[in-house]
């Protein structure tokens, strides 16, 4: 199977296979301030993230990318959509592009779609600082992911077995360029351990990628006979994750991983998160409802913030981490055992 095909496959899968809500974010109950002592017209959803300078809360995160015309079309319309409303948004894994120049076309347009706007470039942790700087080049990025994906090659029969000297890479990368560095998983987690180690390097941000979003087990599992369906519990939930990282990691914490609504995202931010990506709620809103609809969710989410920003009784995203929440269920459970209380 060709590296287009694939890509192709997993924007079918990752459409067939949804977002269910093991996120847990449904374990967190907020507490109404029937008091706020705000309008909505004080609320600011400008958010805090140092380096990374984001202008809105709201990320789309990396899905596609070097798959032949259709990734080269939706992207073109993710780029068309970011800008339209000025959040920042992630392209998918540049590798393919790095590999074969040929595959550049699908990267390069989202820049010329979006030529003022905060564009985040993608690799994976093979990747050497030469390699990272390059894909920065190709799309005048703002700020580079590296993507960790442990899971999703473990399930690919063609994937790679041998996860040895990704921290040194990260580090060597982190140090070499000259924009901010995001490390990033993609839907099983950081743990507080994982955190620890990133603290250690020169990165910006950790990007959560918890589960409960899609689900790379099951849509690597789709694409093979003998099915590992070991992997399709498995992971950090994105709520358990959000609050593991901020306990160990200083910089730029940002949320994703099954966020499918503002409510999720202000329980990010309870949690201690400092932006939200989307990457498959968006997806289905492009795929199935097209550019305006994916433009118009966008303004909602962030209407919608500021509507329970009002209610919370908070003006600023950062003051959201000292309003009170309750945990119930699986997660207080979860975050119990790991030591949180
Ligand atoms: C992804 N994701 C991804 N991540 C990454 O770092 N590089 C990549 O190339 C891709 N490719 C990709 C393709 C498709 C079709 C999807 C849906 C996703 C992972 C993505 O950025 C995110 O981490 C996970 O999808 C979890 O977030 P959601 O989808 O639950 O919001």
């Amino acid at each position: 199977m060709s590296r287009a095909e694939r890509k192709m496959d997993h924007i079918r899968f990752a459409m067939s296979t949804g977002q269910g809500r093991g996120a847990m974010f449904d374990d967190i109950r907020l507490v109404h301030q029937a008091l706020p002592g705000i309008g909505f017209a004080d609320t600011s959803i400008r958010p805090k993230t140092g380096d990374l300078n984001l202008k809105s809360p709201v990320f789309i995160n990396a899905m596609t990318g070097g798959g032949g015309a259709g990734t080269l079309e939706l992207n073109a319309l993710l780029a068309r959509a970011a800008k339209e409303t000025g959040i920042a948004m992630a392209v998918g894994s540049q590798m393919a592009a790095l590999k074969d120049p040929s595959e550049r076309a699908s990267y390069e347009i989202v820049r010329r779609e979006n030529p003022d706007g905060f564009l985040i470039g993608n690799l994976g942790s093979e990747a050497t600082a030469v390699q990272a700087q390059e894909a920065v080049e190709m799309i005048g990025a703002d700020a580079l992911q590296i993507h960790l994906n442990v899971i999703q090659e473990l399930t690919m029969p063609e994937g790679d077995r041998d996860f040895k000297g990704a921290l040194e890479r990260i580090a060597d990368i982190a140090d070499c360029l000259d924009v901010p560095v995001i490390v990033k998983e993609t839907g099983f987690g950081i743990s507080r351990e994982a955190a620890l180690q990133l603290a250690g390097t020169g990165i910006a941000a950790v990007d959560v990628g918890g589960y409960g979003g899609t689900n790379f087990a099951a849509i690597e599992n789709e694409r093979r006979a003998r099915k590992l369906a070991f992997f399709h519990e498995w992971g950090v939930p994105t709520a358990a994750a959000i609050v593991e990282a901020r306990s160990v990691f200083p910089g730029t914490v940002l949320a994703s991983g099954g966020i499918q609504s503002a409510q999720d995202i202000i329980k990010s931010f309870v949690l201690g998160a400092d932006a939200a990506g989307l990457a498959g709620s968006f997806l289905k809103a492009a795929v199935d409802e097209g550019e305006g609809r994916l433009i118009e969710e966008i303004r909602w989410l962030e209407e919608d913030l500021r509507m329970m920003m009002t209610a919370l009784g908070e003006k600023e995203l950062a003051g959201l981490r000292n309003c009170p929440a309750v945990i119930s269920g699986e997660l207080h459970h979860y975050l119990e055992m790991r030591g949180y209380h």
